[in-house]
């Protein structure tokens, strides 16, 4: 496919290349990437909509799949996740205040293809590392961890760990777009059998899935040297 192939016309018009709507409201851009293999989603809803519920919020009651009528449980783009665990709103007028780190974001459904998770925050001055971690229980899914200074280089680890065992490292970003001190947007969205990673709206990298069972990742832990300032879970 060419270079020009995003993920709006990935996901918006199965093997495409050619853009017909405007992306919808919170899609990032993606930048050069190889499309999703056989172009279509597996996740047939609208967009906005989680099976189970339409558009709404991580906690909510009623919001598991197959639950009875009720909120869903990821909010449909531009909606604001409310309650405890997201980025706070900001006062009017005023920055947002940090959030802890070590971060934990429930995922009550696990993971499913469209999840895209908006991670907003700060690299600290003089960071070593941070990392995301997709949980399986003790399981780690997807690891992707950033080292600003890995024997005088700065690399992106990603990777898995099944029974306390990390298996492959996986260093094959083809560029560092964190820089300590300064501000990041870091967007992982979970797609049929990868994860796709863009900062700054731009894409980075892929993970395929070395865990298969996606509603058993019900967790998304955010630690090492860095402020967050928002975590969002959205449907697109
Ligand atoms: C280890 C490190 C872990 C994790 C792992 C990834 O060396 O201690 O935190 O980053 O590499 O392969």
């Amino acid at each position: 496919m060419s270079d020009g192939f995003s993920l709006s016309d990935a996901l918006a018009t199965s093997n495409n290349p050619t853009p017909s709507a405007p992306p919808p409201q919170g899609w990032p851009s993606w930048g050069n990437q190889p499309p999703a293999p056989g172009g279509v989603p597996a996740y047939p809803g609208p967009p906005g909509t989680y099976p189970g519920g339409p558009g709404a919020y991580p906690g909510a009651p009623g919001a598991f799949p197959g639950a009875p009528a009720g909120p869903g449980l990821y909010p449909a783009p531009g909606q604001p996740p409310s309650g405890p665990g997201f980025g706070p709103s900001p006062p009017q007028g005023g920055p947002a205040p940090p959030m802890k780190v070590p971060f934990d974001l429930p995922l009550q459904a696990g993971l499913l293809p469209r999840l895209l998770i908006t991670i907003t925050g700060t690299i600290n001055p003089n960071a070593n590392r941070f990392s995301l971690d997709f949980k399986k229980g003790n399981d780690i899914a997807f690891h992707f961890n950033p080292r600003f200074n890995e024997d005088n280089r700065k690399v992106i680890v990603c990777n898995s760990m099944f029974q306390n065992n990390w298996g492959k490292e996986e260093r094959t970003a083809p560029r560092f777009p964190f820089e300590a001190g300064k501000p990041f947007k870091l967007q992982i969205l979970c797609e049929v059998d990868h994860f796709k990673v863009a900062v700054n709206d731009a894409h980075l990298l892929q993970y395929s899935f070395r865990e298969k069972q996606l509603n058993a990742i019900t967790k998304l832990c955010i630690a090492g040297d860095i402020t967050l300032t928002s975590v969002t879970p959205t449907m697109i």
